[in-house]
């Protein structure tokens, strides 16, 4: 723990301050490119393992069939082309969601496309789906032996012609037919906030066609939908009620906020765009409260993974004693550092002991906080 408190201190004060003086995207091209080289060199991830990777029993899970060294995974957007699959096991991740993958490679929106507001702990996200495109990421990693559970988010390619109902839906089939022999999970993205047609699959009758199609693939690993997190609960629970018909196994919650009045947005902040969605705090009570809610509906039923602003093992608890089964995130990492992971992972095996649960899993059971009172 000591490392990681000295690791804390260097990211901050050393690291970070150089680092926000560049572009966020040049930044986490180059991050990528470091992450992608350290995988491939095995002193490099035993150094990586040695600084940050945390282990301890009472983290793991067997989920859907799938087993979980612990429950903190990489949220989809972070490696977007599948590049650091080789060393997010010893950054020390639980699972890793490459993506969102679309059907054809998409160069995203025009730049800029990523900013920080430093004050609020946030990201203004517009990337627009930028990703090399099913078959060439799906060419990287087929032959790789993943050390850990990689879920694949799957999208429409962000263009006119997948405006089209029919088309966008053969481009998520075409993106998730590609993967259905590595990923452990799938998960369908309908919430890109950045996307050209905006999010026509949020409507209930349009997620209807397009859990037809992929139902049709009859995908033999679990299936997650990642939800938007600015519809109302009685517009989510049409969706629930639609994804409760068909191979579903669970939600991801949530996607980016494109609220600007949340007030974890600090003023001292200038929010530079009105375009893209919100990363990071502002998105934290947003999922928290959609997660409870799903919990009460369907939590007896479908996987619950909890994702938004995630920047403490506090934060992580928050979002498992609310329903999550397994949270991600990206946003903590980036302004708190790679050793933001392990230190979560350690401080949920302190919270699970202040509390008297024995593994992850019985707090999950026992310690849910719906209609309780739980933690002051
Ligand atoms: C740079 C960036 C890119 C993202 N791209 C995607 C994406 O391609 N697909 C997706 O489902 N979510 C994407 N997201 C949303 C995240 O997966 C996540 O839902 C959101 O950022 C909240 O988690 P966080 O606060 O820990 O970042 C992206 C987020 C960020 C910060």
């Amino acid at each position: 723990m000591f490392l990681l408190s000295v690791q804390t201190f260097l990211y901050r004060y050393i690291f970070k301050p150089i680092a926000f003086r560049f572009d966020p995207e040049t930044v986490h091209d180059s991050i990528t490119i470091v992450g992608n080289w350290m995988g491939k060199h095995k002193l490099a991830r035993q150094i990586a393992r040695a600084f940050w990777h945390f282990e301890n029993t009472a983290l793991e899970q067997t989920i859907a069939g799938i087993h979980f060294p612990n429950p903190v995974g990489l949220t989809a957007g972070f490696d977007k082309d599948g590049l650091l699959t080789d060393i997010l096991p010893d950054v020390g991740f639980g699972f890793v969601e490459i993506g969102s993958v679309t059907g054809k490679p998409c160069e995203g929106n025009p730049k800029p496309r990523l900013w920080r507001l430093p004050k609020s702990e946030a990201l203004i996200v517009y990337y627009g789906l930028k990703n090399e495109g099913c078959d060439s990421i799906h060419d990287r990693l087929v032959h790789k032996k993943f050390r850990i559970p990689m879920g694949v988010s799957v999208a429409k390619t962000n263009c006119q012609e997948t405006a089209n109902v029919q088309n966008g839906i053969s481009d998520y089939v075409k993106a998730m037919k590609t993967f259905l022999d590595i990923a452990d999970y799938i998960t369908i993205n309908i919430s890109c906030p950045n996307a050209f047609g905006g999010e026509p699959f949020t409507k209930p009758e349009l997620l209807e066609q397009l859990l037809c199609a992929t139902d049709a693939l009859n995908p033999q690993q679990p299936v997650f939908l990642k939800m938007p997190v600015d519809l109302s609960f009685e517009e989510i629970d049409k969706l629930v009620d639609v994804a409760l018909l068909h191979k579903v196994h669970g939600f991801i919650l949530s996607n980016l906020t494109k609220r600007r009045d949340r007030p974890e947005i600090n003023s001292a902040d200038l929010v530079p765009t009105e375009k893209g969605g919100i990363s990071g705090r502002p998105v934290f009570d947003l999922s928290n409260n959609l997660i409870e809610h799903l919990y009460k509906r369907v939590g007896n039923r479908l996987i619950l993974i909890g994702t938004g602003g995630i920047f403490s093992a506090e934060d992580a608890y928050e979002k498992i004693l609310r329903g999550a089964s397994l949270v991600q995130l990206a946003t903590g990492m980036i302004f708190r550092g790679p050793q933001l992971i392990g230190q979560i992972n350690h401080g949920l095996v302190r919270l699970l002991k202040r509390d008297g649960y024995k593994s992850i899993r019985e707090a999950i059971v026992k310690g849910r906080k719906v209609g309780k009172v739980i933690r002051a």
